[in-house]
């Protein structure tokens, strides 16, 4: 009987971890649209809503990463960056990672 629960404690740990990988491989594209990233930087990334609003695609992966990061933490603070601050608190920092490194290969 022991046995049988601790192979059901196992199993279950398994899958939560294939969960977790699940989640990590999440990618680039569907969490840009997801995380609401589209309605400002536009559906391309390079027709931001407003004028002043930045194209991200084809930019620097570690670059952006970095301003995501900074805006987020509030080490970027600008008139602008308050708009984008808000929307840093659906994602976190892998999740940026792999934003990044999509938009990066958008053209
Ligand atoms: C409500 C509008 C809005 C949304 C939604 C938004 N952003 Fe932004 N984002 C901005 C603005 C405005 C800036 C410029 C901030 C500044 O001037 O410091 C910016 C800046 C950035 C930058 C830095 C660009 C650079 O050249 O320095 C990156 C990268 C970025 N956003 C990615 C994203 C991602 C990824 C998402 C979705 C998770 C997202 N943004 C959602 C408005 C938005």
């Amino acid at each position: 009987m022991r046995k049988i629960v601790t192979l059901a404690v196992a199993v279950t740990a398994v899958a939560s971890l294939m969960v977790g990988t699940n989640a990590s491989a999440e990618d680039g594209a569907a969490l840009y649209k997801a995380k609401t990233c589209w309605s400002c930087h536009g559906k391309d990334a390079k027709t931001p809503l407003m004028p002043f609003y930045p194209s991200l695609a084809g930019q620097n992966a570690d670059y952006m990463y970095n301003q995501m990061v900074d805006i987020k933490s509030g080490a970027r603070s600008n008139g602008q960056t308050a708009a984008m601050k808000g929307v840093m608190g659906l994602v976190n920092e892998e999740q940026m990672r792999t934003l990044a490194d999509w938009l990066a290969t958008q053209n």
